[in-house]
Parts: structure tokens; sequence; C-alpha cells
């Protein structure tokens, strides 16, 4: 299936295989449309029911609109069929390990949550290491549980 290779490494209670995630997101960087960094990116994320979904950058002319191998690797996420992010291994254009820019954490936080893996160049690190203090659906909740809808009379006063 599209963006997911049809790739299946582990099943939910496995050890992930940062190897083999590491060598899925170095092949699809090699796909990256990076005409104008010359900077290209591979992501690979495990899925919690064993896919492997996968994204690279994609540039544009526009420059500002470039879309991050983390946005195409989420796009995959849902187009296959969904999930939650397990682990996440992101590379540069030698296949090292990349921190993911913050707009994309917050994506990965949004899919992974904060007990989700990263590998970095430091060791593997948790989502709340590398996005403290997040911003996501349960502050909604709260704003909602708080605020709610405005009183009529508040809203015109008579
Ligand atoms: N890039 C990513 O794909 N992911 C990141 O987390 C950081 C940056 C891309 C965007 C752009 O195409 C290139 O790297 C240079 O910034």
């Amino acid at each position: 299936m599209a963006g997911s290779f049809g790739l299946g490494i582990s099943s939910a209670d496995d050890p992930v295989d940062w190897d083999a995630l590491t060598r899925y997101a170095t092949e699809v960087m090699q796909r990256a449309y990076a005409p104008y960094s010359q900077y290209k990116v591979g992501v690979a994320g495990l899925v919690d029911d064993g896919r492997v979904v996968l994204g690279c950058n994609v540039e544009n002319a526009a420059y500002g609109v470039a879309l991050c191998a983390e946005c195409g690797m989420v796009s995959a996420l849902h187009a296959t069929g969904g999930g939650r992010l397990r682990a996440v291994a992101c590379v540069d254009g030698q296949g090292r390990p990349l921190m993911p820019c913050g707009r994309c954490r917050q994506l990965l936080w949004e899919n992974g949550g904060p007990t989700m893996e990263l590998l970095t160049a430091r060791g593997v690190v948790t989502m709340d290491q590398v996005l403290p203090d997040a911003f996501d659906s349960s502050d909604l909740d709260a704003a909602a549980d708080t605020t709610g809808p405005a009183a009529p009379d508040q809203e015109n006063p008579a």
C-alpha cells in the first residue's frame, strides 16, 4: 500500500529494530525531492500494529511550502490505516539521525504521544524529552471544560 510499502517488521511487544528502521529511512531518503536545499531527509515510523510507514521531504519553488519528511510519513500513517507511532527514525542525506524540526515534533506528538521513541544522535529518547510541556488535545478538552458556551445574557446583555 502506498506509503507503507507493506513493510511489517515486528509485532506490538517485540523490541524495536532500530537498524531496520534506519535502513528504511535511508532508502526513502533517496527519493526526497530537495532541489532547492539539496538537503534530503527520510523517515520511517513503526506503527503499533507492526506496519512501517515512510516519508521523504518534498520541496517547492515557493520555498515556504516545502513538506518535511515527517509530514509525508504522518500522511502515510493515516492513508494506510491509522494507528499510533511507536518508534521513529529520521535521517539526513548521509543516513545519520536527524532531529525533527519543531513543527514535526508536534506532528509526532499528535500521532505517537509522550512515550513514542525517537532515534537521535545521542541515542533513543522519548517524545516527552524532545517536546516537553507539549500542547495537545487535552488542552482543548481542558478549555472546553472551563469556558463552555457563554451564557446568553453575558453575550447579549439587555
Ligand atoms: N526537513 C525535514 O524534512 N524534516 C525536518 O525535521 C527538518 C527539515 C527538510 C525540509 C527541507 O526540505 C530541508 O529539510 C531543509 O530544511
